[in-house]
């Protein structure tokens, strides 16, 4: 069954390669079928922790790699067959540690360990939040050493340096998140260390480089840019290469890219990339190897580092499947992260007013029916505006749902907020005339006056929720 799956993954990387091909400039078939054939290492199913960890083959050092996690610490939830996860990936750290202790070893992260999905308006999702911030923690106590910033990446990290203003509260690990194509959009300067320098490797330790590249994005967030990665190589390898003996490129960037960069920027060892493809085998294109992240994490990758008249690497692939036990410091943070997601869920589940069971309305509050039997025109056209129906976009937004939504698309009065068949609140009439239970009870023409119409319409239509927001032709929309 194992041999099968062997196959059938070599046989998908010939035709990855071949794809890469026909992209690409030809000389890299010539190039490629010049080398020696780079064997699939692959420690996996059926072998003990230390059976995985390999012998002592005399490596001057080793680098570990995951990425594409999105966020999670968490296994790959495959049902029978949990594969994956930060207990697992511990567990192996610890024993890699125990059996080669004269073999330093760095951990480093390809791009995309945070999580970045929105909601419709383009705000982070606050479980979203909860996961990053358990990453950044994870990465700290067990020291990731670089992790490289994708395009996700970058909108979570820079929301974080804003909101710190400074304080400098931010979490270490930020000093190891590297990007040699992210820049500032005023001025073009790198908006994140380029790359980092370790020095390490037993007997006669070697200075390595660890550079950062991303991927392209639409819609980088406010101040920064992201320039083209193959360009950015082009300038900051040699730059690297200059301090260091070794140079390992980080890339978050489809494989036709990490090709060309190996082919076209000389003076790099290892291209580790990642791209979320579920399992490609590493490549060597002139001398540089490309060794791709496995899905999910997995399985955990290792480059060995040899020592010669020019260091030369291997990769080797590590299976973290479900034989591997959870080392439980480990684990402790993927159960940290699963608590601290289900208790935000029920606060962002709960309605912000009453049991979310029934139709509440709030003290001082009449509710919107009790105004038609003195302002029948008034509500004929209210109810037949959107915003009676505020709350049915929601309906269809059900995985997004938090409860500051209902601030905005339910108003104050609430039903069953979190069901699809009941009705929920909308943006009533007291919405925007206050409170009107006195007025019901005693009406006079004081009541209900709105200074400033176009700022009452502004806590709501901002500029992420209503980007085509404009005053009068709105107010047209639903006068009354
Ligand atoms: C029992 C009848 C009655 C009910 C119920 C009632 N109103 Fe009135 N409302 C009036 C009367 C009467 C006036 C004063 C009209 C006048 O003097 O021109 C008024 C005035 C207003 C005004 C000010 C209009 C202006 O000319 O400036 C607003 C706004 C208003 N009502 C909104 C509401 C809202 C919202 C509700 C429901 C919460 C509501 N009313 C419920 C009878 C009622
Ligand atoms: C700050 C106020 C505000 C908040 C908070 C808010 N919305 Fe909205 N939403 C609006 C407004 C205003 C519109 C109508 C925009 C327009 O048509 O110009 C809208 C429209 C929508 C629409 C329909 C238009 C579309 O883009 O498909 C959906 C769906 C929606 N919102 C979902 C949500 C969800 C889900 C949340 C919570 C995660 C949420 N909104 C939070 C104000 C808000
Ligand atoms: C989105 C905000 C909003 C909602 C919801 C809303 N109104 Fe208004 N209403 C206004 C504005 C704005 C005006 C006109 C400007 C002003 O009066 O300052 C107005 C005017 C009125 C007036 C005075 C009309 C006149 O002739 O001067 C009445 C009465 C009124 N609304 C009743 C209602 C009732 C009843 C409902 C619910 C069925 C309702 N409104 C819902 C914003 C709203
Ligand atoms: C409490 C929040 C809130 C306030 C205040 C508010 N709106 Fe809205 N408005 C919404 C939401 C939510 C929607 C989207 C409803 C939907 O898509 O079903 C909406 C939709 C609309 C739409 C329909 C837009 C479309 O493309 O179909 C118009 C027009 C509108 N609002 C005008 C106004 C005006 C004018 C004001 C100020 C007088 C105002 N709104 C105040 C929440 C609000």
């Amino acid at each position: 069954m194992r041999f099968i799956k062997l196959a059938i993954i070599v046989f998908m990387s010939g035709l990855f390669f071949f794809s890469v091909l026909r992209g690409g400039d030809r000389t890299f078939a010539q190039e490629n079928s010049a080398q020696e054939k780079n064997a699939l290492d692959v420690a996996g199913f059926g072998l003990s922790l230390p059976e995985r960890v390999g012998a002592d083959d005399g490596a001057l050092f080793a680098i570990q790699f995951l990425g594409d996690l999105h966020g999670s610490l968490d296994n790959c939830g495959c049902k029978g067959r949990p594969a994956g996860g930060f207990g697992k990936r511990v567990s192996y750290q610890k024993a890699f540690k125990e059996k080669l202790p004269a073999m330093p070893v760095l951990m480093v992260d390809s791009g995309e360990f945070l999580n970045d999905d929105r909601s419709t308006h383009g705000e982070l999702k606050g479980d979203a939040r909860i996961k990053n911030d358990w990453v950044l923690k994870a990465y700290d106590k067990f020291p990731v050493e670089a992790a490289n910033v994708s395009a996700a990446d970058v909108a979570y990290i820079s929301q974080l340096i804003a909101e710190d203003s400074g304080k400098s509260n931010l979490p270490p690990i930020l000093q190891r998140t590297i990007s040699a194509n992210i820049v500032k959009a005023s001025d073009g300067r790198p908006a994140f260390k380029p790359f980092v320098i370790r020095t390490i490797g037993r007997g006669k330790p070697v200075k390595v480089a660890i550079v950062g590249l991303s991927e392209l994005s639409t819609r980088p967030p406010a101040g920064l840019k992201i320039v083209d990665p193959l360009e950015a190589a082009r300038l900051v390898v040699p730059e690297a290469a200059r301090a260091a003996e070794v140079v390992v490129v980080l890339a978050h960037v489809k494989s036709d890219v990490a090709a060309r960069i190996a082919a076209e920027v000389p003076g790099i060892s290892a291209l580790i990339v990642g791209n979320g493809e579920l399992f490609t085998p590493s490549i060597r294109l002139k001398d540089t190897l490309i060794a791709f992240t496995p899905s999910e994490g997995r399985m955990m990758g290792e480059l060995r580092f040899y020592a010669g008249s020019k260091i030369s690497v291997k990769d080797r692939f590590i299976s973290l499947d479900g034989q591997v036990p959870d080392d439980p410091e480990g684990y402790e943070l993927v159960v940290g992260q699963r608590e601290a997601r289900k208790v935000a869920y029920d606060r962002f589940s709960k309605p912000p007013t009453g049991d979310g069971t029934k139709l509440t309305i709030p003290a001082g509050y009449a509710g919107s029916q009790n105004c038609s039997k003195c302002h029948v025109g008034q509500y004929v056209k209210w109810a037949n505006s959107d915003h009676a129906l505020s709350s049915n976009p929601l309906a269809t937004r059900q995985t997004e749902l938090e409860s500051s939504c209902f601030v905005c698309h339910a108003g104050v009065v609430h039903s069953d907020a979190m069901s699809r068949e009941k009705p929920l609140g909308n943006v009533g009439c007291e919405i925007c005339h206050g409170p009107g239970a006195a007025h019901v009870a005693a009406p006079d023409k004081s009541y209900g006056r709105i200074g400033d119409a176009e700022s009452s319409c502004a806590r709501c239509h901002t500029a992420k929720t209503s980007p085509k927001f404009n005053f009068s032709s709105y107010l047209a929309q639903v006068k009354h």
